[in-house]
């Protein structure tokens, strides 16, 4: 094959999320008929944002769907804190009920930083508690954010040992970016985090045998930032007018991540596609969480969720 023609080996997330909602599934199968423990997982929106209600409708079906209980706590835009803040405790004191996920971005009246750290730790399935963050810093058992974790899933799929790799994670957030940087530390990377103050970012960016990108701008990393053979892992999830003008006319949109993937795919050894790549893996990872809070729960180990 010629320097032209190489194209990146495409990274499958969608089957590889539908194999782990397949493990999950039976191993919920197992906790239920071997200890008697349905493993129940609540989610609270307040609000009407319609993209929060598809992807909520979507993760309640998801969840009963793997044999789990699912609640949805639907609230008015108007709610007010001490009322939510009210609804966690109660699930937080619910003992059929060992995961909660409150939907973001919730309404600015309300504290979200409160909301969060209200969530019992051990019931945290989105891994956003500070005690989580602290767990994970410090090596101890956690929740761990469902994206960084899809993330890590697939990069150990596609790469086997991750030892003394340079990885570059391009975006600095709780939700992805640092737990991202945390969970390749642990896997013995060489882990550099970038931001919209780093200086020559797309040098830095050559250095990447892994390449993180989770900063929501649409196509932003180019194909002549990536290292030949790099494995790249495309976490934005961005919508841009169809390419096709007259359906741009009607309001069309395509998905497209943060790297240019038409230019990525030349360079890169390995890369994850949008759509199909990373996003399939949040909500298989959610139930996996909500399966390891409910054994951790009851003091039964796990079983392996390892393909
Ligand atoms: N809003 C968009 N993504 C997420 C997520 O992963 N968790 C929560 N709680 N809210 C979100």
């Amino acid at each position: 094959m010629t320097a032209e023609t190489a194209r990146a080996t495409l990274i499958d997330g969608k089957a590889f999320a539908a194999g782990l909602v397949d493990r999950v599934t039976a191993a919920t199968a197992r906790l239920i008929a071997d200890r008697g423990i349905k493993p129940g997982l609540a989610v609270v929106i307040v609000g009407e944002d319609p993209a929060s209600q598809v992807y909520v409708r979507n993760k309640g079906e998801r969840t009963l769907a793997a044999g789990m209980r699912s609640d949805t706590h639907r609230l008015p835009d108007s709610t007010d804190q001490e009322t939510l803040l009210a609804l966690v405790a109660a699930l937080n004191a619910d003992s059929g009920i060992h995961g909660i996920l409150v939907q973001l971005p919730l309404p600015a009246h309300i504290d979200t930083s409160a909301v969060l750290g209200a969530i019992d730790p051990d019931k945290d399935v989105d891994g956003f508690h500070v005690v989580n963050a602290g767990r994970l810093a410090v090596g101890l058992p956690g929740l761990v954010p469902c994206t960084p974790l899809g993330c890590l899933m697939l990069l150990k799929a596609a790469l086997g040992d991750l030892s003394g790799l340079n990885a570059v994670i391009v975006g600095r957030s709780n939700i992805v970016g640092k737990p991202m940087a945390q969970l390749l530390l642990a896997e013995s990377c060489t882990v550099t985090i970038a931001h919209s103050r780093t200086r020559d970012l797309p040098a830095l960016c050559r250095t990447a045998d892994i390449l993180v990108a989770a900063v929501g701008r649409p196509e932003m990393i180019r194909g002549d930032w990536i290292r030949p053979g790099a494995t790249v892992i495309d976490v934005g999830i961005n919508r841009l007018p169809s390419r096709d003008p007259a359906r741009a006319a009607e309001g069309k949109t395509r998905l497209v991540g943060d790297v240019a993937f038409d230019e990525a795919v030349t360079v890169a050894g390995r890369i994850t596609p949008v759509p199909g790549g990373v996003g399939p893996m949040t909500i298989a990872c959610l139930l996996a969480n909500t399966y390891t809070a409910a054994c951790r729960a009851a003091g039964v180990t796990p079983d392996s969720l390892d393909a």
